[in-house]
C-alpha cells in the first residue's frame, strides 16, 4: 500500500516523470519530445508528442524472442465438446501479419476506417490488430447489434471496409451475422469490400466483387509485415457508445496514450504475473474487451481465455468448468453475470474446484454488497481479492479500482484512484465538495494517457458532452459517494443513460425506436432497478388510439427496438397512458414517471407546476397494474 501511495503522489506531483518512466517500458520507433500537452479548457490534451510507434509491435513482436511459443489465447468454444484452440504469440503474430498484408493488398490504408462485426473468435482479435498494424482505424460493433445499428455506425464513420463472419452459435442460439451485415449494407453505399471468415460453414450469400473470404484474403500472404509507424496521436480506434441525447457517439482513442494506459492498468490492477491464466468474459465488441481482452493483456505478454459461449450453456456450471479446465487464475466479469449465477443457487458449484483462482474482477455496473459477498465467498472462497474496477468507454482504461491483494477492499466500493487520476465530487452547481465524506457528481480533474480525445467527426459534441457541464473538469455522468477513508463508491448514472446488464443504453435511442410505431405519438423510457440486470427499461407510451391488445403492442415494440438497436435494448415493462407529465415548456418530467415506475409514487414531489398534472394519477394506477402483470 505504501508503494501505491508513493506512486500516486509522484504521479500527481510529477506526472511527466511518472508517465515518462511508465512509457519507457514500451517499444518506440521514435521517442516523445513532451509527455503531456494541452488542457481541459481548450480540450486539446495530447500525450507523448512526436513519438512514433506501432501498438502491435508492443503487443506481439517484442514478446516473440522470449514468449513466442507461449499461448496468447486459449479459445474455448461455445460447445464444450468441440476442440479448444491454443494460439501462441508466434501464431498470433503470423495471423496478424498475413491479414495486415491481405488488407493492404485490398487497398486499405492508414487512416481508413474498418468496421468489424464478429463473434468471439481469435480472428476477431486478429482483425483489430491487423488494422492497427497498417494504421487503419477499427470500429468494432458488438455482435448483438441490429442491421440498422451497424448501418448507422458504418455511415457515421464512413467505413469503406468491413470484416465479419458467416455466423456463430451462442448457447443454443444460431446467429447468422453475415445476413445481418448484408441487410445493413443495403444502406451503406460507401462499403467497398467485406471480408468474411468462414467460422461455422453456414449457408450464406457471398456477393461477388464485394465479399471476399478471409481465407482468400490471407492466402499467399507473407507471415511478416513491417508495422506502419504511427504518430502518438494518430487514431487507433472508434467505439460507439450511448449518451443522454441523440445518436450514439463514436468515441475516438489514439495510439500512444491508450497503449501506455491499457498496459499499465492491466499489469497493476490485476497484479498480473507471467504464469497467470487470465479470463475476462466481456465481448471484444465493448471497451472492456478492447482494453482488457486484446490490448492490455497482449501488451503484458499474458495468456488469456477467449470464450465464445454464455454462462448458462450447456448448464450454469459452464464458467466454473472453464476455470477448472484451463486453471484460470484471474477471472474478470460483470455484476449481472454474478447475480444471474447467484439466482441459480449453489448447485452449479458441485464438483468444481476453483482452486486455481487468485484474483476476481468486476466491471461495467455497480456491484451491490450482496453480490460482492456472494462472489467473494462462493467463487473466491474468501481467498481472492475482488477488484471492482470503475471506468468507461471514454476513459480507455480503469480509473478507480483496488490493486489486487494490495488495496484493502470494501464490498461495493471501487476504492481508490489509480496513479495519475484525480477524482473530484461536485454538487449540482459545480462546486467541488472538499470534505472527505461527500456525495456528488463524479468528475476528473486532469487528463490521463488513456482518455478519449474526441467524438469521431464532431469535436464540438465531445466538448459539450464532457467538458461543458463543469468548466475545467471531465464530467463522467456518474454519481458517487466518498467515505471517510477516501474510498469511492459509484452509485450509478445521473443522466439519461441506463445500464442494463452492463450494456449502456441511451433512453433517447430507445424512444426514437418506439416512436416509429404508428400508434405511438409520444413515449418516454426510464430505468428502474432489476434484481439481476441491475437496471431494466420501463417504457411509457401515449397512443393515438387506445391499444386493444397490450401483448400485441408489446411484441411490435420489441420488434422495433430489436430492429433499430438490438434485442438487449428491449423494455421489460410497457405502460400505455393517455399522456406524459410535462413542464409548462413541454419537457417530459422523467423524474416523476421514474419514481412511479420505481414503486415510489409518494416521492414524486410537487406536481402543481405541471402543464397536465391530471395524468399523474392515471399513471400511478396504470403502473401498479403493469407491475402486477407485465405484458413484456
Ligand atoms: O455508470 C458507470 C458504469 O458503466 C458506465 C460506463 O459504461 P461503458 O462505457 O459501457 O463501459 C463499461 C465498462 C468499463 C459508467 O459510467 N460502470 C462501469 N464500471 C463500473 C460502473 N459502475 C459502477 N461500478 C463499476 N465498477
Amino acid at each position: 500500500m505504501n508503494e501505491y501511495r508513493l506512486a500516486y503522489d509522484e504521479s500527481i506531483a510529477h506526472p511527466d516523470i511518472f508517465w515518462g518512466r511508465v512509457a519507457d517500458s514500451f517499444t518506440w520507433k521514435q521517442r516523445w519530445s513532451k509527455v503531456r500537452s494541452g488542457d481541459y479548457h481548450q480540450v486539446n490534451y495530447t500525450w507523448f508528442d512526436e513519438a512514433k510507434l506501432n501498438i502491435t509491435e508492443n503487443c506481439l513482436d517484442r514478446h516473440l524472442l522470449a514468449l513466442g511459443e507461449q499461448t496468447a489465447y486459449i479459445w474455448e468454444p461455445n460447445d464444450p465438446k468441440e476442440a479448444v484452440r491454443h494460439i501462441s504469440y508466434n501464431d498470433l503474430h503470423n495471423m496478424v501479419c498475413r491479414l495486415a498484408n491481405g488488407l493492404s493488398a485490398m487497398g486499405v490504408k492508414k487512416g481508413d476506417r474498418v468496421c468489424i462485426y464478429m463473434p468471439m473468435v481469435p480472428e476477431l482479435a486478429v482483425s483489430l490488430l491487423a488494422c492497427a498494424r497498417i494504421g487503419a482505424i477499427h470500429s468494432v460493433v458488438f455482435g448483438g447489434f441490429s442491421a440498422q445499428a451497424i448501418a448507422d455506425r458504418v455511415n457515421d464513420a464512413d467505413c469503406h471496409w468491413m470484416i465479419t463472419a458467416d455466423g456463430v452459435y451462442r448457447g443454443d442460439k444460431k446467429l447468422v451475422l453475415k445476413s445481418i451485415v448484408d441487410e445493413a449494407l443495403e444502406r451503406c453505399p460507401g462499403v467497398r469490400n467485406v471480408v468474411v471468415l468462414n467460422h461455422r460453414n453456414f449457408d450464406i450469400t457471398m456477393y461477388p466483387k464485394r465479399d471476399i473470404w478471409w481465407h482468400d484474403v490471407i492466402e499467399h500472404q507473407s507471415e511478416t509485415h513491417d508495422a506502419v509507424a504511427m504518430d502518438a496521436e494518430d487514431p487507433l480506434f472508434i467505439l460507439y457508445t450511448s449518451g443522454s441525447t441523440g445518436k450514439p457517439k463514436g468515441v475516438l482513442h489514439t495510439t500512444a496514450g491508450y497503449m501506455v494506459y491499457a498496459g499499465y492498468t492491466f499489469a497493476n490492477v490485476f497484479q498480473h504475473q507471467h504464469d497467470d491464466i487470465y479470463w475476462c468474459t466481456a465481448d471484444i465488441g465493448w471497451i472492456t474487451g478492447h482494453s482488457y481482452m486484446v490490448y492490455g493483456p497482449l501488451l503484458c505478454g499474458a495468456t488469456s481465455v477467449l470464450f465464445e459461449g454464455v454462462p448458462s450453456y450447456p448448464d450454469w456450471g459452464r464458467l466454473w468448468d472453464v476455470v477448472d479446465k484451463h486453471r484460470v487464475t484471474i477471472f474478470y466479469t460483470a455484476p449481472t453475470a454474478i447475480r444471474a449465477l447467484e439466482a441459480q443457487g449453489l448447485e452449479h458449484f458441485k464438483g468444481k474446484s476453483l482452486s486455481s483462482l487468485r484474483v476476481l474482477g468486476s466491471v461495467g455496473e455497480p456491484i451491490n454488497e450482496e453480490a460482492w459477498n456472494w462472489y467473494h465467498e462462493n467463487v473466491g472462497h474468501q481467498r481472492c481479492p475482488i477488484v471492482d474496477t470503475w471506468w468507461q468507454t471514454e476513459t480507455g482504461g480503469i480509473l478507480i479500482a483496488p490493486l489486487a491483494g494490495i488495496t484493502p477492499t470494501k464490498p461495493s466500493f471501487a476504492t481508490l484512484p489509480l496513479p495519475g487520476v484525480i477524482p473530484v465530487l461536485v454538487d449540482a452547481q459545480g462546486n467541488e465538495l472538499l470534505e472527505k465524506n461527500a456525495e456528488g457528481n463524479l468528475c476528473i480533474k486532469q487528463s490521463w494517457p488513456g482518455q478519449a480525445r474526441s467524438v469521431y467527426g464532431d469535436h464540438d459534441r465531445f466538448i459539450s458532452t464532457y467538458f461543458a457541464t463543469y468548466k475545467g473538469l471531465y464530467f463522467t455522468g456518474d454519481g458517487c459517494r466518498r467515505d471517510d477513508d477516501g474510498y469511492y463508491r459509484i452509485t450509478g448514472r445521473v443522466d439519461d443513460v441506463i445500464n442494463v446488464s452492463g450494456h449502456r443504453i441511451g433512453t433517447a435511442e430507445v424512444e426514437n425506436a418506439i416512436d416509429e410505431h404508428e400508434n405511438v405519438y409520444e413515449c418516454a423510457v426510464v430505468g428502474i432497478p432489476h434484481a439481476i440486470k441491475g437496471q431494466c427499461l420501463f417504457a411509457f407510451v401515449a397512443c393515438h388510439h387506445q391499444p386493444q391488445n397490450m401483448t400485441a403492442l408489446s411484441k411490435e415494440i420489441h420488434k422495433l427496438v430489436s430492429e433499430k438497436i438490438g434485442s438487449f435494448a428491449r423494455p421489460d415493462y410497457l405502460c400505455a397512458v393517455s399522456g406524459l407529465p410535462k413542464t409548462r415548456s413541454g419537457k417530459i418530467m422523467r423524474r416523476i414517471i421514474r419514481k412511479i415506475a420505481e414503486g415510489e409514487p409518494d416521492k414524486i414531489g410537487d406536481i402543481t407546476t405541471l402543464l397536465n398534472p391530471e395524468v399523474v394519477e392515471e399513471i400511478k394506477i396504470k403502473v401498479a397494474e403493469v407491475i402486477k402483470a407485465p405484458v413484456s
